[in-house]
């Protein structure tokens, strides 16, 4: 075989194994069919985070639970249809909790009206979460696109797969690789706690009854918004520091213990995993190395894709299918 039937050979090899695979997606998905796109998505993303910079962390947030439910496919959007059909949104980590649905039907509209039954809203979640993190300052990546609307989706997924806040770095290490991702992704995006908040009800027993917390820090939040009992849907910044801004600063507060999740505490200085540990600390000293490894596992996460056979659709309405 000659050099260039050889290279020829071996791209139509990849090229069939990423099929195979089902990582067709390309950022230049919607060039032709939709190129305004990223400029719509863009324009509907910065006018939400204008009006309330918590937005930008709660569609982060979305894209993240969207994806770690059958990939992907934006079933996270899909309203309960009562006696019909129980989607993910009243599951145990989604109930009272998920927001920004609005914004992502907002978006959805700007982007019928320029081109129409064309663009998922599994797509427009993953540009939408892109945007978020870079209007709070954070890295911007490319975001590659193809995918497509689940038609179906059920509230066990939702509750099995998704990482509950006292899980242990050994149960956190093991849902990230059932799903693709080692110990460097788990780490950079649980970065994402570096903005956004947390309800009283989900960080209770790390602040009363954790040895891992810093004292000054539990006894403060106990006093200002996480009495013992009530107050289970008081809001704590997940970074104290600077909640809208999207740095390293969560990786200084896992060293200095000064975290609102059990979960979140776990990267750091629990028994067992050095690996976790170093990468703390690499991200807390240097901030470039944490957005390019945050940017990267973005990527990742984004490519879960739904399982095989499922071809899915293009939804005209992202709470229901067509
Ligand atoms: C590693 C396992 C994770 C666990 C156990 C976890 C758990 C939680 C919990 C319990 C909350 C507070 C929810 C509430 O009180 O209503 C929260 C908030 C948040 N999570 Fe996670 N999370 C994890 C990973 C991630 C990842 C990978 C991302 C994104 C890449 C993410 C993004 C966020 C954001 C941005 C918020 C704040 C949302 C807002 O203010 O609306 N989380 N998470």
């Amino acid at each position: 075989m000659g050099l260039s039937r050889a290279l020829w050979f071996s791209a139509a090899v990849v090229a069939v194994l990423a099929a195979v695979a089902g990582a067709q997606l390309s950022p230049a998905f919607y060039n032709a069919t939709c190129p305004a796109l990223p400029s719509v998505v863009r324009r509907g993303m910065a006018r939400a985070v204008r009006r309330e910079p918590r937005m930008g962390a709660s569609i982060l947030r979305l894209f993240f639970h969207d994806c770690f439910v059958n990939g992907c496919d934006a079933s996270v959007l899909l309203d309960d249809v009562p006696g019909n059909f129980t989607g993910e949104k009243n599951a145990g980590p989604n109930a009272n909790s998920l927001r920004g649905y609005e914004v992502i039907d907002a978006i959805k509209a700007q982007v019928e009206a320029s081109c129409k039954a064309t663009v998922s809203c599994a797509d427009i979640l993953a540009l939408a979460a892109r945007d978020a993190v870079s209007l709070l300052g954070g890295p911007n990546w490319t975001v590659p696109l193809g995918r497509r609307d689940a038609r179906l989706t059920s509230q066990d997924a939702a509750n099995t797969n998704l990482p509950p806040p006292d899980a242990s770095l050994s149960s956190l290490l093991s849902r990230f690789s059932a799903k693709g991702l080692d110990a460097r992704d788990l780490t950079a995006l649980s970065g994402a706690h570096t903005v956004g908040q947390a309800r009283c009800v989900v960080f209770r027993s790390h602040i009363y009854n954790d040895t891992t917390v810093n004292a000054t820090f539990a006894t403060d939040l106990r006093a200002s918004v996480c009495p013992a009992t009530g107050g289970d849907g008081n809001l704590a910044p997940l970074d104290p520091q600077a909640p809208n801004a999207f740095d390293n600063g969560y990786f200084r507060d896992l060293i200095a213990r000064r975290v609102l999740l059990r979960s979140d505490q776990e990267l750091y200085g629990a028994a067992g995993n050095g690996t976790t540990d170093a990468l703390v600390r690499a991200y807390a000293a240097n901030a470039t190395a944490f957005a390019a490894d945050f940017a990267a596992a973005m990527v990742r996460l984004g490519n879960l894709s739904p399982p095989a056979g499922k071809s899915g659709e293009v939804r005209l309405n992202c709470r229901r299918v067509n």
